[in-house]
């Protein structure tokens, strides 16, 4: 019998500002999925926080988008914004786009990952969790993990893991997407996805004839877009993903060693600035700089029959010190850029933004020349 993982995730208010998710909130969130858990509906949970976010991880047997289990999600997010409106969180509500759930939160505003496959023997999880930056973020590490070399040794010395992966990317302008399978077709998936903006990896699945059924995903992405959605700048749509390891696919250091590099993401002060992503433990996982800079957290489990075992708070260790010390450095230099590119994100992508409003006043005032 298969299981399946859901992490679904929104921002419905948080503390000082875009900061944090209260612990009040955390705890209200799990009592609700307790709830759940004792009725039989899921199986485990657990509750997390990136910076102002707040997600839900669940395991349970009833497939990806599941009415149950999303609506689960839906009514938890409900009754945690209501209690953040009785707080007065900043933005309490925020993802909460629409009034009624029918059938899945897809489209609703809150984030989804989630994926259906046989539990192995041992099934090492890890589950990524962003804020202050969009979907596009995971595609620099996630091809890294399953596609690079240089990052992944198993690629080239394991025998299971040497024929390569294939990756299901989505074009979410055109709401298009392709399947393109690495190491034969890494050009042309690094032609789409080096635009991450428009193109993002939604799936990695194992290849035929290899340790894996081909067609149960290794890795997972939420792709949600909020601005379309709500037609208007509600903030990023800060993104989740859950990665299976080891035995034929990436060991966890190899699944880790892909955010060794903090690499430049949009999203950062409201929304629109380019900054480093920034792998942090669980007690940093709060927003501050400049309303940042981007963070991701990483939460390591192995799952035993559906139960969860762990977090293990992946980043919590000296060896991403250097990953955080060169992020800051990076900070500094591009915040003296202030509004200037490529800090500001480039005009097209400020759209998605605010400033329309602001240069729509002056659209007036100009004259030929
Ligand atoms: C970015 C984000 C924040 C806000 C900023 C302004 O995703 O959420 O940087 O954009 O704090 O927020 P408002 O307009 O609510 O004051
Ligand atoms: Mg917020
Ligand atoms: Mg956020």
């Amino acid at each position: 019998e298969k299981i399946t993982v859901s992490v679904i995730k929104a921002d419905i208010g948080s503390v000082a500002g875009h900061s944090t998710v209260p612990d009040e909130i955390k705890a209200l969130a799990e009592k609700k999925l307790n709830e759940a858990k004792e009725k039989g509906i899921i199986i485990d949970f657990r509750v997390f926080n990136a910076g102002d976010d707040l997600e839900l991880v669940m395991t349970h047997r009833k497939g990806v988008d599941s009415e149950e289990i999303h609506g689960l999600a839906w009514e938890t997010f409900k009754a945690c914004a209501e209690k953040a409106k009785e707080l007065k969180l900043y933005a309490a509500g925020q993802d909460l786009l629409k009034e009624a759930f029918s059938g899945n939160v897809r489209g609703l505003g809150p984030g989804v990952a989630e994926m259906e496959f046989t539990e192995r023997p041992a099934e090492p999880i890890i589950v990524f969790m962003m804020d202050k930056t969009e979907p596009g973020a995971f595609n620099l590490p996630i091809f890294r993990m399953f596609a690079d070399p240089f990052n992944t040794a198993g690629l080239v010395i394991d025998p299971s893991m040497h024929q390569g992966f294939r990756f299901e990317v989505w074009d979410i302008k055109e709401h298009k997407r392709v399947m393109l399978s690495t190491p034969e077709e890494m050009y042309d998936l690094l032609a789409l996805i080096g635009s991450k903006g428009r193109y993002v990896i939604k799936r990695v699945y194992p290849k035929e004839g290899g340790k894996l059924p081909a067609d149960e995903p290794v890795a997972v992405v939420s792709t949600e877009k909020l601005f379309e959605i709500a037609g208007e700048y509600v903030g990023k749509d800060d993104p989740v993903a859950i990665v299976r390891a080891q035995s034929g696919l990436p060991a966890v250091g190899e699944v880790l060693e892909a955010f060794a590099f903090p690499h430049l993401v949009s999203g950062w002060m409201r929304g629109s600035h380019n900054g480093p992503l920034m792998p942090v433990p669980f007690r940093y996982s709060k927003c501050t700089r400049f309303d940042g800079p981007p963070r991701v957290i990483a939460a390591g489990f192995q799952l035993c029959n559906g139960k969860l075992i762990g977090p293990v708070d992946m980043f919590d260790d000296p060896a991403f010190d250097y990953t955080r010390q060169k992020a800051m450095e990076i900070c500094d230099y591009i915040r003296r850029h202030g509004p200037f590119e490529p800090h500001r994100l480039p005009h097209e992508e400020m759209e998605y933004t605010t400033l329309p409003k602001v240069l729509k006043k002056l659209e007036a005032r100009f004259e030929k020349i």
